[in-house]
């Protein structure tokens, strides 16, 4: 355990056989598993070992090549780990966190009989004080956690006025993201069902019957399975990275010049994206564990990793706060358990549900995805080829956003939002 749980002083041993005596008989009713307050706060052990392995780490020399043309430019990556040497500071972030926040930790069920333990969670519950509020839940993918959410979660939970819709606001990390626990089982065949019903069980346990669904990146994917199993809890599901992958189809009539122009910058940046772009995702999702051992023991190596995607997938300078923050949040339970959730939802089946659907879908599309102009065309996934796979309600696109629109747009995901719901 890196964090530790508050609140879980236990009675003293005197009572506790008679405890157990009221709990046994209470068992019938009394929910078996209740979300705890939980209070942010990283193993100190943890922090040296981390400091200690930036202060040491190990440039790599440059053979000027163009910037970005074999990766992150090494005077950027010195120069960050510098700073997370020298002036990061990570106590006054962890204060922030959890001033901010309402965080909890729970326990759900075993999700399915492919994976018998229960999974641990922590997430953050934020609460609206208005009566009608709608519950909403956050899925967030990789490189990625619950603090994606960060920026939203305030208007969301209390609306500048009462015509506005409000919500309860739930953002969980994925297990073996930020401060939930990796999971311990033996997962190889956990897949999207099984964190789809982790997800579903934790709205369960807080009473929450019909709620939204908001998903993007790899959330996405374990979205594809809440629409199904649990359709008759989601409301309406948001997403803002519901792509579409290139069918054969497609790609005869790109190669017989019979695609429109939308289609056409679609497939161009799609392809490039496979072909130039992807290799990171192709080692979480074929070989994690021999990756692991390598980012999970060089901060700085995992922040380089990170930093490369971040120049792919957002168009925004991404600040050397903000990496250094993810990079902690992504390896706190170890490397592994969150590059291996590739292995388990990257599939090519990621963003198509197991059975036609019903479920009203919000589709938000954010242009500026990327530094590399060869995939500017891929958020831009044309709405017919969406309505392939999803009961498209509300469309809406805008040329900025990039990959972390809910962290660097709020104001206009957040609009989005109240306008579905209003
Ligand atoms: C974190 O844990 C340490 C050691 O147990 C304790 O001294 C400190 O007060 C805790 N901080 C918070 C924010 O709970
Ligand atoms: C916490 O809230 C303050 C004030 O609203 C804000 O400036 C800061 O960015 C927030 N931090 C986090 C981690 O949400
Ligand atoms: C749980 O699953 C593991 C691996 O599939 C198996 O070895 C173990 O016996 C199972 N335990 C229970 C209690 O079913
Ligand atoms: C498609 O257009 C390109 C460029 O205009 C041309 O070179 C190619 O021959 C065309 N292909 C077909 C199948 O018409
Ligand atoms: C799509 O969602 C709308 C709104 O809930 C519903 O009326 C409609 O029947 C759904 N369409 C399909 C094809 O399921
Ligand atoms: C596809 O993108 C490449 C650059 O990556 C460009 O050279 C080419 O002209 C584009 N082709 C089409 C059909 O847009």
């Amino acid at each position: 355990m890196l964090a530790s749980r508050t609140g879980s002083t236990g009675p003293t041993a005197w009572i506790l056989p008679f405890l157990s005596l009221i709990t046994t008989a209470m068992s019938e009713t009394a929910p078996k598993y209740q979300p705890q307050p939980y209070t942010v706060n990283i193993s100190a052990k943890f922090l040296e070992n981390t400091w200690a392995k930036v202060g040491d780490f190990r440039n790599s020399a440059d053979i000027n090549a163009p910037p970005w043309f074999d990766g992150p430019p090494g005077s950027d990556i010195a120069s960050i780990a510098k700073h997370w040497a020298e002036e990061y500071d990570w106590s006054a972030t962890q204060a922030e966190i959890n001033a901010n926040f309402s965080h909890f930790y729970t326990t759900v069920p075993p999700p399915s009989a492919n994976y018998n333990e229960s999974v641990d969670l922590h997430f953050i519950h934020q609460r609206s004080e208005r009566e009608d509020a709608i519950p909403i839940i956050f899925l967030h993918g990789w490189p990625s956690t619950s603090l994606e959410w960060q920026n939203v979660i305030p208007g969301l939970v209390k609306p500048d006025n009462e015509n506005q819709p409000a919500f309860h606001v739930v953002a969980p990390d994925l297990p073996g993201f930020g401060f939930s626990p990796a999971l311990t089982g033996s997962r190889v065949n956990f897949g999207r069902k099984e964190y789809g019903a982790v997800f579903a069980s934790l709205m369960e346990q807080l009473g929450y019957d019909k709620y939204v669904l908001y998903s993007t990146d790899l959330g996405t994917g374990i979205a594809m399975s809440l629409i199904v199993d649990y359709k008759d809890h989601i409301i309406n599901h948001v997403s803002d990275f519901l792509l579409t992958f290139v069918t054969p189809a497609d790609q005869a009539r790109f190669d017989a010049n019979q695609t429109t122009p939308e289609e056409t910058a679609y497939i161009n940046s799609s392809n490039s994206f496979f072909d130039q772009h992807s290799g990171y995702s192709h080692m979480h999702r074929t070989y994690p564990l021999t990756l692991a051992y390598a980012l999970n023991d060089s901060p700085v190596g995992f922040l380089a990793w990170i930093y490369h995607l971040g120049q792919s997938g957002s168009d925004y300078q991404l600040s050397p706060d903000y990496l250094i923050t993810e990079t902690l949040m992504l390896s706190l339970q170890g490397v592994y358990s969150t590059i291996r959730a590739y292995k388990e939802l990257f599939t090519p089946t990621i963003f198509i549900p197991d059975v036609p659907f019903t479920v009203p879908t919000s589709v938000l599309q954010f242009g500026g995805w990327s530094h590399y102009a060869e995939l500017s065309g891929m958020t831009y996934t044309p709405r017919d080829w969406v309505e392939r796979t999803a009961n498209v309600t509300y469309f809406a696109r805008q040329s900025t956003g990039g990959h972390f629109p809910a962290y660097f747009e709020p104001d206009v995901v957040v609009g989005h939002i109240r306008k579905i719901f209003s």
